[in-house]
């Protein structure tokens, strides 16, 4: 569970993220791949436009905070996309 409080700072702090949001993502992949260079090979698109995905869709979640019922199960559909598709495999292993 999540408190009122909690929820603040994530949404506040996540603003200060915004105008540097490709900088962020780009700091996202890089320490990803410096962690696990193996997950590399998986992302077959463009990184600036995966990065722009990753932000938008972290920018709805923070956003859902006040929404958890329905930010819940989106997630959670995300989430089982990438086990689905592989990304997380070599994680979960
Ligand atoms: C360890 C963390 C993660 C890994 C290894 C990972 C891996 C991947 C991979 C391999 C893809 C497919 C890329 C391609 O087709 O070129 C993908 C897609 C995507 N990921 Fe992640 N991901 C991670 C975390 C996240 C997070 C935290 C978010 C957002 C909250 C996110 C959102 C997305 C979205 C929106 C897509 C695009 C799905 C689509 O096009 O249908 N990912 N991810």
């Amino acid at each position: 569970m999540i408190t009122e409080k909690q929820k603040l700072l994530v949404q506040q702090s996540f603003e200060k993220v915004k105008p540097i949001a490709d900088l962020a993502a780009e700091l996202f992949y890089s320490r990803l791949f410096e962690i696990a260079p193996e997950l590399k090979k998986m992302f077959k698109g463009n990184l600036n436009e995966q990065g722009k995905k990753l932000m938008i869709t972290l920018s709805v979640a923070v956003k859902g905070l006040d929404r958890l019922d329905e930010l819940v199960p989106q997630l959670e559909m995300l989430g089982r996309n990438h086990v689905q598709t592989g990304s997380l495999m070599n994680i979960m292993i």
